[in-house]
């Protein structure tokens, strides 16, 4: 069964048409082994949704009744005896919020501070919150509990325990590769392995070592998660000892549709409504999709059907989160609703692991995740949605779990889930690591001798060596010494190519321009366009429109955006298809890298209307990302000879420049670059000589 065709989409209003034939789901038979009934069911159900269903009770009574409360000076004694400790515990258990809490009251830290890693800032910000709440006293966070995340630090001289995101752990290890500050790191959610949790393990583990042999104090390591291979870690970490929490995770009865739905986002909308349509307006939904895109269609799905006069069901309040929100957005899923509405949450994978949304009682798994892989061997690395793991599945489902019985609906078959890679391939064996080798080159380590845990591939490594020889971070691929320009480009929370655009700015007088290109660089699209009001969006915005590409019309756009007052700004925001949140994220990024800037005493120049020395500046960063015009109207990637297309959505489609820079590969039938503009052939000789030379560049001024 087709289930898009039970929604009639058209131009400005969705009709529902109520399903004749309902998404069939098969129930899966006896729960899985990870997912199981407590003894504790009946006394932890109080933290029902919005505590509207039962009666609240004290948050140090909520402390008290987690499961790990009372194994809680055994578990001291164990993390008193060893250096380094794996601690396992079922999600719920009271790992993250309550872990550094007893080892602040134990005074284990003794003169130093706790820090706790999270792999996402939302889950950083929404943990300290609440145990800034739950060690009471009147203090807020950034007195004893803190947290420091890549836009915000929220602490003080008083903070012992902070939690903070393991990427910013990793910015201030490059200050001390020691982490004196601590004399506790627990690393939280080991099994997402992003690559900056890959990098502390090496960086922790040789912290402890440096600190041992120097009489530092010592370092304890904590490495905490749910689910993950304890055998591997442990090895890794000198065959440490491991803990094991008991969980209190409640049932979740599983449901796999019967067929397949490959429009999965359609079937997440029509699996709400069916739930809407039963379920208790106290029991809320947890939406899994893969990025802002689909998460916004689907809200407004939402909210337009859910007004729907045929539609019956509790009002419904739409909360979404995804990474490039900002802080403040992402927060507003944490709040509670009002007695008889229905929450619904849509997520990416964010909320499949260390954030606590309460009243969750229904998952509906659309089963992708956008994820990112790096091709060595093309150079390109390309953003694709594809089928989550099987663990990831697990994970997903326990959300619905967490404070009672509950129900995950899978926009997947039996056998589609049996399909499934078991596992998620650790970032680091995916991504590119120009940024990664980078960093850790500013800790004087060059990754070929870094102790991983699971090695990237060598030719990655390779690559991104190569990289930054050619960006001038480094004299050649086997120094283990930066550059005084690698070092400041290290500084930088950015990709290599963009620090040096940034830092190439102050010779062409337009640090100004190019801050607010590599902030828009780093943030999701600024521009809504809706496809029934495609040809109104352009018309508006048509006065932005650059002959010289993508990042100059943006450019542009956010030009006048600054210019408008603070009050009128959503509303032009609102008149020119601009994601209002997403220029002000743009806002903050900006104005984060300008005070780097600032701290390199660069003049913050601006080139105003010479847009050519934003163009050169933005080759200096991105020489390696040309394509030239063929014969044949194709483009050709002057680094890898790879055959590709500019994508309908450039202002330059239907132009032919004879050369272009661009910032993004594409890959569906045909290979297309996005984000584009254009540059002049000779620049290329000037700016990037050495370059020239190795690829073989046939510039010709009648090409
Ligand atoms: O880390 P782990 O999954 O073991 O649990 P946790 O994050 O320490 O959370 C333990 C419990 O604290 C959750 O099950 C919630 O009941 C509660 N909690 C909450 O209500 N609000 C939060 N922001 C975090 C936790
Ligand atoms: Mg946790």
């Amino acid at each position: 069964m087709d289930c898009s065709s039970k929604y009639n989409i058209n131009q400005s209003k969705i009709s529902l048409k109520l399903n004749p034939v309902p998404i069939l789901f098969n129930k899966n038979g006896p729960s899985p082994k990870k997912i199981k009934l407590s003894d504790n069911f009946h006394r932890n159900a109080n933290f029902f949704a919005n505590g509207n269903s039962l009666p609240k009770i004290s948050i140090q009574d909520q402390r008290r009744n987690l499961p790990i409360f009372e194994k809680r000076n055994k578990l001291l004694e164990i993390i008193k005896r060893h250096k380094t400790l794996i601690i396992i515990g079922e999600t719920g258990s009271g790992k993250t919020t309550q872990i550094p809490q007893y080892i602040y009251s134990a005074r284990l830290q003794e003169n130093g501070k706790i820090a706790v890693t999270q792999p996402r800032r939302v889950a950083a910000i929404s943990i300290a919150m609440r145990v800034a709440l739950e060690h009471g006293n009147g203090m807020s966070v950034g007195d004893v509990v803190g947290y420091s995340v890549r836009f915000e630090d929220v602490t003080s001289k008083k903070t012992k325990i902070k939690y903070l995101t393991d990427g910013m752990l990793l910015r201030e290890a490059m200050l001390d590769r020691l982490l004196l500050d601590y004399n506790v790191v627990i690393l939280d959610e080991a099994h997402e392995r992003t690559i900056h949790t890959d990098i502390l393990f090496g960086v922790v583990k040789s912290a402890q070592k440096i600190r041992a042999e120097r009489n530092h104090p010592p370092l304890k390591i904590i490495i905490m998660s749910a689910t993950m291979d304890v055998d591997h870690f442990s090895r890794y970490f000198n065959n440490c000892q491991a803990a094991y929490l008991e969980g209190r995770t409640y049932p979740v009865n599983i449901f796999y549709t019967v067929k397949p739905h490959d429009d999965y986002q359609t079937s997440c909308v029509a699996t709400f409504f069916k739930i809407h349509q039963e379920a208790p307006a106290n029991h809320d939904v947890l939406i899994f999709l893969t990025g802002q895109e689909e998460i916004e269609a689907c809200a407004h799905q939402i909210r337009l059907l859910a007004k729907d006069p045929d539609v019956e069901g509790p009002p419904v309040r739409v909360c979404t989160l995804y990474a490039a929100q900002p802080n403040s957005q992402q927060m507003a899923v944490f709040q509670p609703t009002p007695s008889g509405t229905r929450k619904v949450v849509i997520s990416t994978n964010i909320a499949e692991t260390s954030v606590t949304i309460s009243g969750i009682k229904y998952v509906i798994d659309g089963g992708m995740v956008k994820s990112r892989s790096f091709h060595p061997s093309t150079g390109l690395e390309l953003l694709k949605i594809q089928r989550i793991s099987q663990e990831q599945a697990w994970q997903r489902s326990g959300r619905a779990g967490r404070q009672s019985e509950g129900f995950c609906y899978r926009i997947y078959t039996r056998s589609q889930f049996e399909l499934m890679k078991p596992t998620s391939i650790p970032e680091i064996q995916r991504a590119n690591l120009n940024s990664v080798a980078l960093q850790l080159l500013a800790l004087d380590i060059h990754m070929l001798h870094f102790d991983f845990l699971d090695k990237p591939p060598k030719d990655s490594i390779q690559a991104a060596f190569e990289q930054l020889k050619l960006l001038g971070a480094i004299e050649d691929i086997d120094s283990i010494a930066l550059t005084s320009l690698g070092k400041k480009m290290a500084r930088f929370p950015l990709d290599p190519k963009f620090s040096k655009i940034l830092l190439s700015a102050e010779q062409y007088g337009c640090l100004q321009e190019a801050l607010t290109v590599i902030a828009l660089l780093s943030s999701e699209s600024i521009l809504t366009t809706p496809r029934s009001k495609r040809d109104q969006a352009e018309s508006v915005r048509q006065k932005f429109r650059s002959g010289y590409g993508d990042h100059i019309t943006l450019l542009n756009i956010y030009r006048e955006f600054d210019t408008i007052g603070q009050k009128k700004k959503r509303n032009w925001c609102h008149e020119h298809f601009i994601n209002f949140r997403n220029i002000l994220y743009v806002q903050d990024v900006r104005s984060q890298l300008e005070e780097i800037c600032k701290n390199f005493d660069l003049h913050i120049s601006s080139c105003g209307s010479q847009i050519d020395q934003l163009r050169k500046c933005l080759l200096t960063g991105l020489f390696m990302n040309v394509a030239e015009l063929q014969r044949d109207r194709q483009y050709v990637t002057l680094d890898r000879r790879q055959v590709t297309l500019i994508h309908p959505s450039s202002v330059l489609h239907g132009q032919q420049p004879a050369y272009v820079v661009f910032t993004e590969v594409v890959q569906s039938t045909k290979c297309y670059l996005r984000g584009i503009i254009s540059i002049e052939g000779e620049w290329l000789r000037e700016i990037a000589p050495d370059y020239l030379r190795n690829h073989n560049f046939r510039y010709s001024k009648d090409c």
